[in-house]
Order: structure tokens, then sequence, then C-alpha cells
């Protein structure tokens, strides 16, 4: 209903089959809201053995190309109350973000794309989150998870590195067909956020990052690919006004998107920066990642101003454990049948991917 609401079409087309069943619902909804402004709905008979979820698959298996998925995220950005995005390390867990649906209340939820994590890439490869890991082994993530899925990607891009390599990234992620990367504010050894004061950590001059944000969007060839700027103020505990002054600044180096960062559970720094970001008078898209205050739910992030929530770490946290789980299992039994019942069927798993047999 957000979309009508803001588009107020005057038609909206919608096969007749939803005039019964789950559907029907929505159906009514749509009638009430676009007899506001005398919009009408029309309902073609409806196609036996054609549906729209058939054809999304059918679309899927055929694929996409650099040029349209890159501009799908500024679409999502424009159509959608908050874009949700999940973390991917591998072709498996890109597959999970392309395919994983759950059905509420006839609403179809879905992931609207990929973050690849610093985090989780380096940590997949045994390797600590410090930009150890370089940027040909993480292409070679980013390139496993484009083979398999078509949704848009937003990678973490670090700090970005030097500037003089920092363009090139820009120019080798826009030729992928990457959406956007993420770099933030700091210079010499990167250490991941979440250790926030306990390490030693140092933001970059706002002068030297803006410089970095402008070459970079001097670098791209078209005009969608974003560059986002992740603001450390909060993380370092250097102020709520130098996040926000932070913030001004790199919007008008010409940032495409601003990422505050903060590690407090309450979550109450992240409401502070939103309310003053929702008084900007030139305003680009907020993005959070939420892993620390993670009680708040999308909604109320998205009445924050919020616009792209990123679940930055969950699905190699969750596999993790259940990994670890099974090696002891094997090594207190001597013997693998005890650990049945958390693996997946053998039958499953051989069958899992497209094209297995
Ligand atoms: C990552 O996922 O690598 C991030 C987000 O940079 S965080 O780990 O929260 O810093
Ligand atoms: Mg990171």
């Amino acid at each position: 209903m957000p979309n009508l609401l803001k588009l107020k079409p005057d038609y909206v087309v919608h096969g007749d089959d939803w005039k019964t069943g789950r559907q029907k619902g929505t159906r009514e909804r749509v009638i009430e809201t676009l007899n506001k402004w005398g919009g009408k709905l029309i309902e073609p008979e409806y196609t036996e053995g054609i549906s729209s979820t058939l054809l999304n698959e059918e679309q899927r298996s055929i694929g996409t190309t650099p040029q349209i998925r890159i501009k799908r995220l500024r679409r999502l950005l424009e159509a959608k109350p908050i874009v949700r995005i999940l973390e991917a390390h591998s072709g498996l867990t890109g597959l999970i973000v392309e395919q994983t649906k759950v059905s509420d209340n006839s609403i179809v939820k879905e992931f609207d794309g990929a973050w690849i994590s610093s985090l989780t890439d380096s940590t997949t490869k045994g390797k600590p989150d410090i930009e150890l890991v370089d940027f040909t082994s993480r292409l070679d993530t980013i390139n496993q998870i484009i083979e398999v899925t078509t949704k848009p990607i937003i990678l973490d891009g670090d700090t970005g590195g030097p500037v003089e390599h920092f363009v090139f990234m820009v120019k080798t992620l826009e030729r992928l067909g990457v959406s956007a990367v993420i770099i933030e504010d700091k210079i010499g050894l990167k250490k991941n956020s979440l250790f926030g004061t306990d390490v030693e950590q140092k933001q970059a001059e706002i002068s030297e990052f803006s410089d970095k944000i402008t070459r970079g969007k001097k670098a791209q060839l078209t005009d969608d690919f974003m560059i986002i700027a992740r603001i450390e103020s909060l993380i370092l505990k250097n102020g709520m006004d130098d996040a926000i002054k932070r913030a001004e600044a790199f919007i008008e180096a010409g940032a495409d998107g601003i990422m505050i960062h903060s590690k407090e559970k309450d979550g109450k720094e992240i409401f502070e920066f939103c309310n003053k970001y929702k008084k900007f008078e030139t305003r680009i898209p907020l993005i959070v990642v939420p892993t620390a205050y993670n009680h708040i739910y999308e909604k109320e992030l998205s009445e924050l101003g919020v616009n792209i929530v990123i679940y930055a770490n969950h699905l190699l946290r969750s596999a993790y454990p259940a990994m670890v789980k099974t090696a002891e299992t094997i090594l207190k039994n001597e013997r693998s049948k005890e650990v049945d019942p958390f693996c997946m069927p053998i039958k499953e798993i051989i069958t899992l991917l497209p094209g297995s047999k």
C-alpha cells in the first residue's frame, strides 16, 4: 500500500485469481486505497499455468547482466520503504539470500540483496578482519556470488585502501555489476568496528576521506554505481556532533549514501543520529547495521528514515556453532550416527542444487 499511496496510479492491473484465496484481503485493501483518488483496478482473466512466481523463477534461471543488476539497488530504494540486505560469503550463502522466502499473511517476504561483509569473508578464509584478505581474493568471493544470483550486491570495501587503489576498485566493481561499495572513514590498520575502543583505531581526516569519495565518483563510467560513506564516529566515541559534521561533508563530497554505525545495544545513539539526519536539507539514502541493537524492527527503522538495513554476519554466525557441534559430537562418539538429527539427509544435499543429477 505505501507504493500505491506514493505513486497514486490511475490503474492497477492484476490477474483475477486473487478474488478468492489468501490474496483476497490484499485485493480489498488495494480497491479501498485506489478509491481515495478514483484509481481503477483492471483484472484480466487468470491464465492457468502461468504464475508470476514461476515467471520470476524462470527469469532467475536465465540470470541477469551486470547492467541490470547494478541498477536494481537504486530502483529498490525508490520503490520500497526499507531495503533488506543479508550477508553472504560464498556461492551457497548467496543462494540462500537469493532464494529464501517466507509467507506472512499473504505477503511474501524475501531479502533484496547481499552484503559481502569483510568480517564474514575473511573469517570464512580463516583470516582476521584487518584488510589482510586482498582485493583479488575478495573478488573471488564476489564472483562466486555473482555466478549464482541475480539480486543486487553491496560490497563492504573496508577503508577502500589508498585513494589510488580505490579508483581501480570502483571501476572493477562497476564492471562486474556490483551495485554499491561502502567504505569506512578509518585510516591505519583497520580492525572490526565491533571491537569499538577496545583496540586502537583512527578516523581519517574529513578532507582526506571526502577526497576519496570525490575521486571514486569521478572514476565511475555510469551513474548507476553507488559509493556509500560509512561514519565511525560513534564506534570510536568521537561524538554525535562529529558524526553529523561528517555526514554533511561526505554528502557534499558526492557520496550516494551514508552508513552510520553503532555498537551500543540500546540503539539510542542511532535514534538520535537518524532524527538529526531527517532535518538535513540534502538527504541521501541512510544505511544501518543493527547487529548490536537488534531488538529494533525494520518498520521502526523505516520510520526513523532508514533506507537500507544490513544483517551483516548472521549466516556465518549461525553456521559456525552448528559445524563445531557436529565436529565435537563425532569426536565424542567415535562415529557419526549421533549427528544425524542435525544433518541434512544425504539425498537432500546431493540434490540441493539444480543440475545436480
Ligand atoms: C562487516 O560485516 O564486515 C562490517 C560490519 O564491516 S561490522 O562487522 O559490524 O563492522
Ligand atoms: Mg567490515
